[in-house]
């Protein structure tokens, strides 16, 4: 019999693996995108200290890259390889379809951050210590080293929403994966954010400056510069919405209203405080500046991180690897077959090499047991089980249905892939049958 490549499934209760992801992504990326906009800052920050002889911006590139030092580049090495194994649990086959396609990619975006890491410590380290020309070259060098390394990770997340191009499904080819139509709207929005940040974070250490003077023109600045970086971020954000496949933006007008809402109220207040520090830099003191940070971090980052990863549904990579991690259709260039026809034709049971001998064949002993695995393999890594689940709750959607209800809602919905921003999944009548004796049994047990 004919098996398809799944792997032991990773089950997280409650709030679902996708959210474990979501979470170490959102820390890391508050400490990545720091890091690269800061790197821009420092360049902009040097030059002029350089041309205009100012040996007391050296004192706050000091004071930054120290914060940068202990925080992003802490924070974002035990983030970064903790996204590796989060994304290896949560997603097995999605994490191999990236390797898969960009192996390559990834090892020259190690080389750039390897020389990231040198070089900001060598930054902060020489400053005071070598020509300030050297001084300057050397932070050119560490803000190319930095864009670097975003250019070739936004290719890689790019492609987890769409290749952008059919050729790609043809020719597997690397620069087909790469250059979508997302890649370049979503690297300017990236680039925005990250500017946006270095002025967030740069508020934070101006704060902390004795001179008067110095600090009311330095909260200025990074007034100016986070406006900036605002500004070119929303516009990119419209801009990327235009680039995006059908299932992404019906999935975008479901969420719409509620986006809007918060992005406009985010606009606001972030508008609100950079003019604040634009005009009146004397109002900016260092626990406003900090709890903006956090403002940034659970208002800005997380929803749009949340964002991005329930618009791809139902995939979670290129178009082709469902969330549920069954590849949704052929892909030729990967010699990759379209998995839902199997199961179709044999049933999940049958071709997942993870079920247990005792659970493959359905008897009235093991039916409720079955129905419990196989709705966790179909349906958890988009939806929390548990009644009390936080993660798109299955007894949410199913609220108040009986077992034929959801039976023909599987057979009839699911099986047809009539519902565009879930997975085609088609299994056999029985085992729709253990999923909804399961999914009704759970109703009346806890409720
Ligand atoms: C790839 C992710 C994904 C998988 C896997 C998935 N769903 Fe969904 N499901 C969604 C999304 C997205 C929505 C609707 C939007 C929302 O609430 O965010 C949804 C909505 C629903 C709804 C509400 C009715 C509707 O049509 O919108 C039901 C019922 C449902 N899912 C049942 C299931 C069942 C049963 C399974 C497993 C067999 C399953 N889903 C697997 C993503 C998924």
């Amino acid at each position: 019999m004919e098996q398809i490549g799944m792997f032991p499934l990773f089950y997280f209760p409650e709030i679902g693996s996708a959210w474990i992801m979501g979470i170490t992504g959102t820390i890391h990326i508050l400490a990545s995108h720091t890091s690269v906009g800061a790197a821009l800052l420092f360049a902009f920050l040097a030059h002029k200290a350089y041309k205009e002889d100012r040996p007391e911006l050296y004192e706050y590139m000091k004071k930054y890259g120290m914060f940068l030092l202990i925080f992003s580049y802490v924070v974002g090495s035990i983030t970064g390889p903790g996204i590796w194994y989060t994304a290896t649990a949560a997603s097995p086959r999605g994490i191999s379809a990236l390797i898969h396609n960009f192996v390559w990619v990834w090892a020259t975006e190690w080389v750039f951050f390897v020389f990231e890491v040198v070089g900001v410590f060598a930054l902060v380290y020489f400053i005071n210590k070598i020509d300030r020309k050297t001084h300057l070259k050397l932070t050119y060098a560490f803000a190319l080293a930095s864009v670097g390394t975003l250019f070739l990770i936004i290719g890689i997340i790019s492609f987890m929403m769409w290749p952008g191009n059919d050729a790609f499904y043809q020719t597997g080819s690397v620069s087909d994966a790469f250059f979508g139509l997302t890649t370049f709207p979503h690297l300017f929005l990236r680039i925005g954010f990250m500017i946006m940040m270095s002025g967030v974070i740069g508020l934070i250490i101006a704060t902390s400056l004795s001179d008067k003077e110095l600090k009311n023109e330095l909260i200025r600045k990074m007034g100016i510069t986070s406006f900036i970086g605002g500004f070119i971020t929303v516009i990119c954000f419209m801009w990327y919405m235009t680039t995006l496949p059908d299932n992404a933006k019906l999935l975008l007008e479901m969420y719409m209203p509620d986006i809007m809402t918060t992005k406009l109220i985010l606009v606001v207040i972030f508008s609100l405080y950079f003019g604040i520090a634009l005009l009146k830099p004397n109002f900016i003191n260092r626990p406003i500046a900090v709890v903006m940070l956090f403002v940034v971090a659970i208002f800005g980052l997380w929803p749009g991180e949340k964002l991005r990863e329930s618009i791809r549904k139902p995939y979670v990579v290129g178009q082709y690897v469902y969330s549920n991690q069954i590849m949704g259709r052929e892909v030729p260039g990967k010699n990759i077959k379209n998995e839902v026809d199997i199961i179709e034709k044999n049933g999940l049971l049958k071709v997942n090499p993870w079920i247990p001998d005792r659970l493959k064949i359905i008897t009235d002993k093991n039916r409720l047991e079955v129905g419990e695995l196989l709705t966790k393999i179909a349906c958890s890594n988009c939806h929390s089980l548990e009644i009390t689940g936080k993660y798109r709750p299955l007894f949410e959607k199913m609220n108040g249905w009986d077992k034929d209800t959801i039976k023909s809602y599987m057979q009839f919905s699911l099986a047809t892939g009539a519902v565009p921003y879930m997975p085609k999944i088609s299994l056999p009548e029985e085992e729709f049958d253990a999923m909804a004796t399961w999914i009704e049994s759970q109703f009346n047990k806890e409720k």
